[in-house]
C-alpha cells in the first residue's frame, strides 16, 4: 500500500516536471498574443471585427450563437454543449478563443469550420449559412465571453 502511495507520487512529480517543460516553451508565444492558434490564410489574416464592443451586434450575436452553437459549444462557450460530448476533436473552449484568438482567426473558423488541416473536425462552416454580418456579430459575442 505504502508503495504504490510512493510510485503514485513519483508519476505525479515526473508529470508536473514535463508539464513545467511544456509550460515554459508556450510563454513566449502567449507573450506575444498569439497563443498556439493558427495563422489564417491571407484572404482572412488583415480581417478586423467592425462590430467589436457594440451591445446589439452582441445581442444579436448571442441569438445566433444560442441557435446555432451553444449546442456543441456550450451555453458559456466552455465546449460542453450536448452535441460536442462525443466530438474528437472535442469543441474549442470559446471562452479562451474569444479572448486570446484575432478576430481574422475567429472570422475564418467560423467561416470555414473543421474540414481542413490542421482541425480535420465536424466544426461546421458557416459561410454562406450566416451572412458576414452574423459571423461578425457571433464573433462579437465569442469576445464578451470571457468577461
Ligand atoms: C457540430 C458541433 C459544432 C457546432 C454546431 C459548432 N461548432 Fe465550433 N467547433 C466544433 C469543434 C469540434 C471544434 C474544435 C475543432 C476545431 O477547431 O475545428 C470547433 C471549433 C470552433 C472554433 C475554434 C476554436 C479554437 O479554439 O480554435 C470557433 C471559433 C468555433 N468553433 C465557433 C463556432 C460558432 C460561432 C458556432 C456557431 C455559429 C459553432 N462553432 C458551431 C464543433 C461545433
Amino acid at each position: 500500500m505504502k508503495r504504490s502511495w510512493l510510485i503514485m507520487g513519483a508519476v505525479f512529480l515526473i508529470s508536473a516536471l514535463i508539464l513545467a517543460a511544456c509550460g515554459g516553451g508556450g510563454s513566449a508565444a502567449e507573450s506575444e498574443g498569439t497563443e498556439s492558434y493558427e495563422q489564417p490564410p491571407a484572404e482572412y489574416a488583415s480581417m478586423t471585427n467592425p462590430v467589436k464592443g457594440d451591445a446589439s451586434a452582441i445581442s444579436a450575436g448571442s441569438e445566433t450563437y444560442a441557435t446555432n452553437c451553444a449546442s456543441c459549444h456550450g451555453q458559456t462557450g466552455l465546449g460542453d454543449g450536448p452535441a460536442g460530448a462525443s466530438l474528437d476533436p472535442h469543441p474549442g473552449n470559446l471562452q479562451e478563443a474569444g479572448s486570446e484568438a484575432s478576430d481574422a482567426y475567429l472570422y475564418w473558423r467560423i467561416s470555414e469550420g473543421g474540414a481542413m488541416a490542421p482541425f480535420n473536425s465536424s466544426m461546421p462552416a458557416w459561410k454562406g449559412v450566416l451572412s458576414e454580418d452574423q459571423i461578425w456579430q457571433v464573433v462579437a459575442y465569442i469576445q464578451t465571453l470571457s468577461n
